[in-house]
Parts: structure tokens; sequence; C-alpha cells
């Protein structure tokens, strides 16, 4: 068994509206692409790191590779036109075994911690679907299309889902494929095995965790 990551980093990160795309703009130095790959780098556990992205960005994420040694990178893969399309291109090239667990991590959260990251593999051995979440504390509704509300949801029931999301090898190959023959899209990966039927287990994500989306997410 080995445990590999999938980086989607093929975004051009229209919501920042940055010039430069936000996964290669720095914090404190350095590259928010490099800061996400030196956690998943330098864990024991991991044998490997497939990124996906568009090929104009290859040569500056092969340059981030070099500048800070991040040697478990094996692959640099085209990303697709949906983040789905990403992943799947980089799982399909990743050569893995039924019982490989695959992690999918953004690379535009570069603050999840190491502990967490192992904390998902040791659970995922167990549960094969494991995602992190984290509790909502503001009252949750649901609208129409004209902003009009037509439900209060059990906020006790609801979780706000973070990365890496953490999935067998088989499992997620297999909800891919059901995805595509149906042309469903899911915003994660877990949407994708929960339309395939699989079981998802929730641990507690980390409020430092943010996606980088707009710029008060960082600057
Ligand atoms: N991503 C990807 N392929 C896509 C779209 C997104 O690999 N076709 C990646 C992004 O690079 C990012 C992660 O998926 O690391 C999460 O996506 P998001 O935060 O939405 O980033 P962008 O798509 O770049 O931003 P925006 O949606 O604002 O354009
Ligand atoms: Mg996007």
């Amino acid at each position: 068994m080995k445990v590999k990551v999938i980086i989607p980093a093929s975004g051009s990160g229209e919501r920042f509206g940055s010039k430069i795309p936000k996964q290669f703009l720095k914090i404190e130095g350095k590259e928010i692409i490099a800061l996400t790959l030196e956690k998943f780098n330098s864990i024991k556990l991991i044998d490997e790191i497939i990124i996906s992205t568009k090929p104009e960005y290859f040569v500056r994420i092969s340059t981030i590779l070099k500048k800070y040694n991040l040697r478990k990178v094996s692959k640099i893969v085209e990303g697709g036109k949906r983040r789905q399309d990403s992943v799947y291109n980089a799982l399909i090239t990743s050569e893995s075994e039924d019982d490989d667990m695959i992690l999918v991590h953004d690379a535009v959260r570069p603050f999840i911690s190491k502990k967490k990251i192992k904390e998902l593999i040791i659970t995922a051995m167990k549960y094969k679907c494991v995602i992190p979440g984290l509790p909502v504390a503001e009252t949750v509704k649901i609208v129409d299309g004209k902003n009009y509300v037509t439900e209060t949801i059990d906020r006790n029931n609801v979780r706000t889902i973070q990365t890496p999301q953490v999935f067998r090898f088989d499992i997620l190959r297999k909800s891919f494929e059901k995805a595509y023959s149906e042309k469903f899209t899911g915003t994660d990966e877990a949407a994708i095995a929960e339309n395939a039927g699989y079981k998802i287990k929730v641990i507690d994500g980390e409020k430092a965790n943010v996606k980088i989306t707009y710029r008060e997410d960082v600057f």
C-alpha cells in the first residue's frame, strides 16, 4: 500500500483577482503552493505527490520544486476545465494499486497541520473514505432563486468540508468513472464518492485550514 497526494493547482483564481494566479503568490516570502507542498513532502507516511496544473504553469512549478527540494513530487500532469477534471487526470496517471491511499488537497490550503494530515491518513486505513469538516456557528437556511427562505436546517447536522480528502484508490477511481458516465459534477471528491454510494466519514477539520479564495483570506 502506498500513500499518494494529488494537488489540483490548475485554477486561475478568478475570485481572488490577482494577475499572478493565487497559488503562486507569496506569503512571508514563500509561494502558497510551496508552503502546501512542503507539508506533504515532509511526512514520512507519504510516498508520492502528483500536481495537476495548466501547461503554462509547468515551468513555474518545476522551478519551485527545485528551489525547495520537493523530492516527493513525481509528476506534473495537465489540469482540466473543472477541478474534478484536474483531479481525475492526476488519478488516472498515478499508476496506483487498488489498496493505495489517495489524498486530494487544494494547492491553496497552505495552513493545514502535519498532525491533521497524519490523522486523516490513519483514519482512512479504517474507514476508506475520510474528510475533514467543521461545525457551523451560524444559523443555516436554504433560500430559493429569489432569495426567499424556504427552510432552516438543524445546524448540529451541518459541517463545512475541507481538504485533504482521503480515499482508497479503487473507490475513488470507480466513483469518478460513474460521475463521468452520468455527467455528474462534484465540487469535492466526497460528493463524487457519495454519488457512487460510498459512506464517507467526517473527522474534525481545522479552523486555520482555510481555502484561499478571496484577498481577505490572507492579506
Ligand atoms: N483547480 C484545478 N483545476 C480547475 C479549477 C481549480 O486544479 N479547473 C484547483 C485550484 O488551482 C485550487 C483548487 O482547485 O488549488 C481549489 O479551487 P478554487 O479555490 O476554486 O481555485 P480557482 O479555481 O483558481 O479560483 P476561482 O474559482 O476563484 O477561479
Ligand atoms: Mg474554482
